[in-house]
């Protein structure tokens, strides 16, 4: 494998108080779908426009397919792919006409272009609803017919800025479903934005955990989770005896703790745990009433690395999402 994304030091400074994107460096390999995952106002869509070049950088580099994103702007337009944050799309047209105007726009020939439209109408679904007005379409239509646009020129690598933002679960479970297909059927590289946990968890290969400009940590999803600490199994237990100790010295246990009148015990394999935990309980003479294994999450993660769980971040997010949609009708 070999990156296709290359940043190095990216930097992007709006005004002498917004540092959006501050020094970040990584790289995404061929292939990959690879996540920025970060709450309101962290700097991903920042990151997302300097690497399509919608906006320069301040400071740094990067480079996407080897083409420089500041020299190279016209090359690099041709061999991404964008679906932006917000929605594109024109209302007046149907889904077929828009999928036309944006082959136009990217000179795909005609005869090829009706292959490809029908290709990915299929791939997202929208054959049935291909010739309706886009104005009829639903939330989760509209954003299939965005993907399908971002994917026309066959790009090596797509930007997904929030995929599935406001929609319900299962539209989001189905716009995974088809990145996860794209992804198996051809040679191509996804670049995501979300601030979705289990977005960031389910769907991406690797993830950049991204707060106040700063990447604060990128690993899998998995490593990513592991790194915070084991699986908690949390026992509720009738005994006069305090167990603490017992548990402390089963074999495996991490550290075991009571708390609230439970037990929380941290394990590295909590589903190989569990029963020896039990017994030791049971020795003890004492009565399990209710008993519970929580894997790490990513949430955790984030709480580890930025010192403040997703949830709290995005409350007390310095960004103004009214502020920021009246600026960006502005730039049009
Ligand atoms: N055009 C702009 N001018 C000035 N400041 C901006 C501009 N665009 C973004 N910012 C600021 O830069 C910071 C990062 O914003 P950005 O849109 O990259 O965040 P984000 O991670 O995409 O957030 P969200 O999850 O809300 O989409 C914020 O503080 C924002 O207010
Ligand atoms: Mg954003």
């Amino acid at each position: 494998m070999s990156a296709i994304v290359e940043v190095e030091n990216l930097t992007k400074r709006f005004s002498e108080d917004v540092l959006a994107v501050d020094d970040i460096s990584f790289s995404v390999e061929e292939g990959e779908i690879f996540g920025f995952l970060g709450p309101n106002g962290a700097g991903k869509s920042t990151t997302i426009n300097m690497l399509t070049t919608l906006l320069k950088p301040t400071g740094g580099k990067a480079l996407v397919a080897g083409l420089d994103i500041d020299k190279q702007q016209d090359e690099v337009r041709h061999v991404i792919g964008l679906v932006p944050q917000d929605l594109t799309v024109d209302d007046e047209l149907s889904g077929r006409e828009n999928m036309y105007l944006q082959a136009d726009l990217y000179n795909v020939p005609r005869g090829e272009a009706k292959t490809r439209i029908e290709d990915l109408l299929k791939l997202v679904n929208l054959e049935d609803a291909a010739d309706r007005r886009v104005k009829t379409y639903s939330g989760g239509m509209r954003k299939r017919l965005e993907l399908a646009e971002g994917l026309i020129h066959r790009p090596q690598v797509l930007f997904l800025d929030e995929p599935t933002l406001g929609l319900d679960i299962q539209t989001r479970t189905a716009i995974w479903e088809y990145i996860r297909d794209l992804k198996k059927n051809n040679v191509i590289t996804v670049f995501l934005t979300t601030h979705y946990l289990e977005e960031a968890d389910g769907l991406c290969d690797r993830v950049a955990i991204i707060d106040h400009g700063k990447i604060v940590a990128l690993d899998t999803p998995e490593n990513l989770k592991h790194s915070v600490g084991g699986d908690v199994i949390s026992l509720e237990v009738t005994s006069e005896k305090d167990l603490t100790e017992d548990l402390k010295r089963v074999p495996g246990v991490m550290d075991a703790r009571k708390e609230d009148g439970q037990y929380r015990i941290k394990a590295a394999n909590g589903e190989e745990l569990t029963p020896v935990v039990l017994k030791a309980v049971w020795d003890q003479g004492a009565v399990v009433t209710s008993v519970n294994l929580a894997h790490p999450t990513l949430d955790q993660a984030f709480l580890e690395y930025t010192g403040r769980s997703m949830r709290d971040a995005e409350q007390t997010g310095n960004y103004d999402k009214v502020a920021a949609s009246r600026r960006a009708r502005r730039m049009h």
